[in-house]
């Protein structure tokens, strides 16, 4: 899957908010951009608002088209006339959308536009972005980050970088053992010469290849103010690298709402306990609220050893989807290697390490192994219902 950047044209500030939501809830992740930034950071699809000024609407599309053939342009109106369509289409936009847009429509669009982009002779391979969202403070998130970013640049031998959005307390360049002159602050404040060579400047690579952009060392940074900025900084990486992990830890803070409009694939970890299940499941409605999409969550159960305080298969019906991937509690290896700033698979032959392994082999060739078969209970809900 591919991350796209879309641009809406509007003067209308709550359409601009209203067309945002609609891009970002579909299956293909997208983040908007407020303008248009250097040449080579042109959208993959313009959202061009002829609602109320068709001519100026049209006028706009022939402007875009002429100066950049190959990105998509999406035309709304609020009447779908033959002959506004064959306007549209005459100057220059790919898709005509009727306002509100019917449910399902925008996101078939949107995927049309992936393909087009991905067939377009320019298109470069893309990113994946991996988030990595924590059901609650302590379960792992960032062991299962770190452990997963190490595997996958290893193992697909592609680039791989790490971020660390939290707040002031980022762990990630701790748990690799490395130190960093430069964090994810310096990103954000010198976004305007922010390039590929910039960035390779605040990263500090780790002996597996995986590069890190550490985390803030303010408490109160990335805040709101710097959401924009951190989408931006995510459009970039995904130019330089082939794999994004991100350590978003485990508040909804707006670093971490954009972190999961720009993921492909967000993996929520809890783990086997009351606290985690409920909050997972709170989580899960708040980012369907977001409209980060919910089909590219997926849930990861960390400290997953019998006796389970509650089992999988009851997790997995109190939280309405399969567990994808289980890491065993194994507490000797996971703090051995993280207070030696050792990945787990540099410090040995260790049940956990291979299932580090196995789960980053199936994420890059998602065909090669069946999928996990879903464990079912019917008991699993009425008795989570029972606990709160
Ligand atoms: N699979 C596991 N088995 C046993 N212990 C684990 C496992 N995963 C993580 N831990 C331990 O749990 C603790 C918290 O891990 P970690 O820092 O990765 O969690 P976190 O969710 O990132 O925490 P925070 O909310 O502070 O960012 C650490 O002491 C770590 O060693
Ligand atoms: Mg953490």
């Amino acid at each position: 899957m591919a991350l796209l950047t879309g641009l809406i044209l509007s003067d209308d500030e709550a359409f601009r908010r209203d067309a945002a939501a609609v891009l970002r809830s579909g299956a293909t992740p997208v983040t908007i951009t407020h303008e248009r930034t250097a040449a080579d950071a042109q959208p993959d699809l313009v959202l061009v608002d002829g609602r109320h000024d068709t001519q100026a609407a049209l006028a706009s599309t022939e402007r875009l088209r002429a100066a950049a053939p190959s990105i998509s342009i999406f035309m709304v109106s609020l009447e779908a006339s033959p002959d506004a369509i064959l306007q549209a289409m005459r100057a220059g936009a790919n898709e005509f959308l009727t306002w509100p847009p019917a449910e399902g429509a925008c996101h078939e669009a949107i995927a049309r536009a992936a393909a087009r982009r991905d067939q377009s002779p320019a298109a470069r391979p893309r990113a994946t972005t991996t988030v990595f969202f924590g059901a609650k403070g302590g379960a792992g998130t960032t062991t299962i980050a770190v452990n997963s970013a190490v595997e996958m640049a290893r193992l697909s031998r592609r680039p791989t970088v790490i971020v660390d959005l939290k707040a002031g307390l980022g762990e990630v360049t701790l748990f690799l053992g490395v130190r960093s002159r430069y964090s994810l602050l310096d990103a954000l404040d010198n976004l305007h010469r922010l390039d590929g060579e910039f960035l390779k400047e605040l990263v500090v690579k780790h002996k597996s290849g995986l590069e890190i952009l550490a985390g803030s060392d303010h408490f109160d940074r990335p805040g709101a103010a710097d959401t924009g900025a951190v989408e931006e900084v995510f459009r970039l990486l995904a130019r330089q690298y082939a794999h994004i992990v991100v350590d978003a830890g485990s508040q909804l803070t707006p670093s971490a709402t954009a972190a999961l409009y720009a993921a492909d694939t967000i993996y929520l970890v809890p783990n086997p306990d009351v606290p985690s299940v409920r909050n997972a499941q709170r989580l899960l409605d708040r980012i369907g609220q977001l409209g980060a999409c919910g089909e590219r969550v997926h849930v990861l159960l960390n400290r997953a050893s019998e006796p389970y305080p509650i089992a999988p298969d009851q997790i997995e019906s109190a939280l309405g989807r399969p567990i994808e991937h289980m890491f065993r509690s194994d507490y000797r290896t996971v703090s051995a290697a993280l207070n030696s700033g050792v990945p787990l698979s540099l410090t040995g032959n260790t049940e956990i390490a291979s299932q580090f392994d196995s789960f980053i082999r199936r994420m890059l060739t998602p065909h090669a192994e069946a999928a996990v078969p879903a464990r079912r209970s019917t008991l699993g809900l009425q008795r989570l219902a029972s606990i709160w």
